[in-house]
């Protein structure tokens, strides 16, 4: 029997893929070349995660790989309807990221409470001016998307003693329901989203959510940069609708030098994604490679990608009828955050006027 045909889409530096050497016929294809060896390949490592050459080239003639791994965590630029129609098992990343997203956000949550840029703006000029800090413990934080990514970062803002509501799609035990958001949102100090692009999220972090923020709130986002409409995160920030921002992903990756988003006020940009951390590109050859092996013994892989949701579902779905979470969300207050989008306020006006202040207990 020949060895199965291994299809790297690459990127350099290429993967570590000694260890499949007599078991796999490894062959490397990039986005002009990937549509033409397709056919042949029994399994496709997307090993460039910034391409969309796989949802380009997927719907052509010929036979597919039965299964996709993609080094990243996400899925959007590959998924086509053919291979979402297809029985081709597509795998992630899933694992490796978590830890050190979450500590990217704790990080940047202590800066923005700190005014961690002004002080380095401060030291820049050698000058020192009586300024006061927030205290992070005790406030409150809403953390959207309740994947592994979600997950950890709740458990690190627990660990600074933030109250977090964890916010997915479906309600279930500690979960909120995406119905939940907006109130929660109202009343959050810090709302990080970390949520995968599909349709239902591409776009709503937009100019109705972010009027619902409370003046002193911050938005970090570490999940996938379509999910915020860039213009109006700009907009609301140069109103001062809420206090800061923070940005780990980025439609153009990295941002450009003379992109404006540089030099917004408030805005705190992280130029490299904050999962990659030293010995990353190691670790990802290792788990490819740990999957490569159960998949040749014809084992089960394990996370497999739902395709038609566009993410790996939550082990903790199973059987969820939709119920509410175990703890609710605060009653709304007398007045509660509008559920429709907010007027657009004029120029000049600090905030949308019929953004009732959050409560202030619940
Ligand atoms: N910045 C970086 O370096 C970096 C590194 C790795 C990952 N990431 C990003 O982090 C994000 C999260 O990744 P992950 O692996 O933890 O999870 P994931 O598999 O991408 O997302 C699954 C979670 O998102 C929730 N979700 C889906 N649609 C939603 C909606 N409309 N409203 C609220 N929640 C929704 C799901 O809810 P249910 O559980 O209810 O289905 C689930 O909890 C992704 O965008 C990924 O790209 C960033």
């Amino acid at each position: 029997m020949p060895d199965p045909v291994l299809l790297v889409l690459d990127a350099a530096p290429s993967p570590r893929l000694g260890r499949l050497t007599g078991r796999a016929d490894v062959r490397y294809a990039d986005s002009g070349s990937l549509a033409r060896l397709l056919p042949a390949a029994d399994a496709l490592l997307v090993w460039d995660v910034a391409s969309d050459a796989v949802r380009a080239a997927w719907p052509g003639p010929g036979r597919r790989p039965r299964w996709v791994h993609t080094a990243g965590a996400d899925v959007d630029r590959i998924l086509c309807p053919e291979l979402v129609a297809s029985d081709t098992v597509l795998t992630t990343a899933r694992g490796l990221f978590e830890r050190p997203v979450a500590e990217q956000v704790a990080g940047l949550v202590l800066a923005l409470a700190q005014d961690l840029p002004g002080t380095l703006e401060l030291q820049r000029q050698r000058r020192s001016r009586p300024r006061e800090g927030r205290r992070v413990a005790g406030t409150r934080a809403v953390v959207v998307g309740a994947g592994p990514v979600g997950r950890e970062i709740t458990r690190l803002l627990h660990g600074l003693g933030v109250t977090v509501a964890l916010v997915g799609r479906t309600a279930r035990r500690t979960i909120h329901g995406a119905a939940d958001l907006d109130p929660l949102a109202a009343r959050a100090d810090w709302v990080i989203a970390a949520v995968p692009l599909t349709n239902r999220t591409r776009g709503m972090f937009d100019r109705r959510f972010f009027g619902l923020l409370q003046p002193s709130a911050c938005f970090v986002n570490v999940g996938r940069a379509a999910c915020v409409v860039r213009a109006d995160l700009v907009d609301a920030l140069e109103r001062r609708w809420f206090a800061g921002a923070a940005l780990d992903v980025f439609e153009d990756e990295p941002p450009v030098a003379d992109d404006p988003l540089w030099d917004v006020p408030g805005l705190l940009v992280v130029p490299r994604p904050s999962g990659d951390r030293a010995g990353w590109r190691d670790r990802l050859s290792e788990r490819f490679v740990a999957l490569y092996e159960r998949w040749e013994r014809g084992e089960p892989l394990p996370d497999p990608v739902d395709k038609e949701r566009g993410y790996v579902p939550s082990p903790d779905l199973s059987g969820v009828t939709g119920g509410r979470p175990a703890i609710a969300p605060p009653p709304p207050a007398s007045a509660p955050p509008p559920a429709r989008p907010v007027p657009v306020p004029d120029a000049g006006r600090d905030r949308p006027s019929d953004v009732p202040p959050p409560p202030v207990s619940g």
